[in-house]
């Protein structure tokens, strides 16, 4: 089997902080030396212009954010390690997609919804202030996701509706166009860490409360000592529920010295001990990557020959990919012998009759075959497995009509009941919908 492809990005719109290194960088970075994994981590440049319009930021962010991953243990070798803004083949995908895209559902997505909701609330105008790269976010991430033929994106919840979109377009696009792309899915791991920040929330830069993660030591030690935390004073029990150090510090521990600072809790430990325990907990960690990154950050040349590199394996991937592409859907080279256009206004695919396959309510897989217009031809038996459904239609496909009987039982194929149609359709009406397909897709 060919191996999993995970892919992520990561907007350059700012500085990493802990909350990034422990709920993406450090999983990402144990998941790069897997054997059985291909993994496609990329700086989302070409996103952070949706909400950043300081050019120096996005630059400083996008250097930060490759560094710290370096720094991190990410090697460049194992991985496909590149900047989305060096892939021109990303935003021609897009276009793809956008054309594939129904408005409607862009409509619904949960960052452009929000400002709508917001300038609704305000009396404005309800797309007042939002640019067009706000609404199109879904589909640019979805070209990130499906030209590199991604199975799994590792996300945060905040995402999901993203990815189920991308599968969304994806489905859309191969019904149309032919079996093209991966559906990808989300991938969220419960036991990554969500750090609160330095006033409890969720570490966040909207929140103004993160502790940078390579921060210098003096402030990185400033910074928590500065965690809020409740009154209660040296000797009395302390409660490691809801506490933001607590769950800092677990971030960062063994499972023994978690235990051990619970105890300590119990045992009524005073805030400023904790917080000293924490410090050199983080410390330990950050301290060797931290020389490493500013030994990178001070070469942005070897970063920036790092990322060209991992451009160039990309587009090993993103270049041919795109070819068929544009072929699949009509961009093509003319010299090729061109096929009389189907009338105008009705897409081939929409005008054939179409197999589609679902699973039963007691769970079992199968299958209706509908003709141009979506009446009901052929109501398919169960089978074991969606392969084998699936296996069933092709053959189904294949014979183009030939060899179907009716037996006592239904519609039978290959010595099988295959299914029943339904009122009022023949027999005859199913061999021409199966001939049509098949001549079709010929
Ligand atoms: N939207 C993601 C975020 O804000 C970043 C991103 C861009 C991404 N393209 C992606 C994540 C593709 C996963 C896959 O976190």
């Amino acid at each position: 089997m060919a191996k999993q492809r995970v892919l992520t990005g990561i907007t350059t719109s700012g500085t990493p902080h802990l909350g990034n290194y422990a709920g993406a960088i450090r999983p990402a970075v144990a998941a790069s030396l897997r054997a059985d994994v291909e993994s496609f981590y990329f700086l989302a440049d070409y996103h952070a212009l949706v909400k950043v319009q300081d050019p120096a930021r996005v630059q400083r962010s996008t250097l930060e954010i490759a560094a710290s991953w370096l720094a991190a243990g990410l090697d460049p070798s194992r991985v496909w390690f590149y900047r989305q803004s060096d892939i021109p083949e990303i935003p021609e995908l897009t276009w793809l997609l956008t054309c594939v895209a129904g408005k409607g559902l862009l409509n619904r997505a949960h960052a452009y919804k929000a400002a709508v909701d917001r300038n609704q609330a305000e009396g404005q105008d309800p797309d007042a202030g939002i640019n067009a790269g706000l609404f199109m976010y879904p589909v640019l991430m979805a070209a990130d996701i499906l030209m590199f033929g991604a199975h799994q994106v590792p996300v945060g919840r905040d995402q999901v509706q993203h990815i189920e979109m991308a599968r969304d377009f994806a489905a859309r696009f191969n019904h149309l166009f032919g079996e093209h792309f991966v559906l990808p899915s989300a991938a969220i791991d419960e036991h990554v860490a969500t750090l609160p920040g330095l006033d409890g929330r969720k570490m966040s830069k909207s929140y103004d409360n993160t502790i940078p993660l390579f921060a210098p030591s003096k402030q990185l030690r400033a910074l928590i000592l500065s965690i809020v935390t409740d009154s209660r004073a040296p000797g009395e029990a302390k409660s490691t529920e809801g506490s933001a150090l607590f769950q800092l510090y677990q971030a960062f521990a063994t499972g023994e010295q978690t235990e051990a600072m619970r105890r300590a809790f119990a045992e009524g430990i005073a805030w400023g001990e904790a917080k000293q325990a924490l410090v050199e907990l983080i410390e330990g960690q950050v301290a060797p990557m931290r020389d490493k990154y500013e030994s990178l950050m001070a070469r942005p040349d070897e970063i920036e020959d790092v990322l060209r590199e991992g451009a160039v394996k990309a587009r090993r991937i993103a270049t041919p990919f795109l070819a068929t592409l544009r072929q699949a859907v009509g961009l093509r080279d003319l010299r090729q012998g061109a096929a009389p256009a189907k009338p105008a206004g009705k897409t081939a695919a929409r005008r054939q009759p179409s197999f589609k396959q679902y699973r039963e309510p007691d769970g079992r897989f199968s299958f209706k075959l509908l003709d141009a217009e979506g009446g009901l031809l052929l109501q398919g038996v169960g089978h074991d497995s969606a392969r084998e459904a699936g296996q069933r239609i092709a053959r189904l496909k294949a014979s183009a009509g030939e060899g179907l009987s009716e037996g006592g039982q239904g519609v039978e194929f290959e010595g099988a009941v295959l299914g029943q149609l339904p009122p009022g359709a023949t027999l005859d009406s199913l061999r021409d919908a199966l001939a049509a397909l098949a001549e079709a897709e010929a």
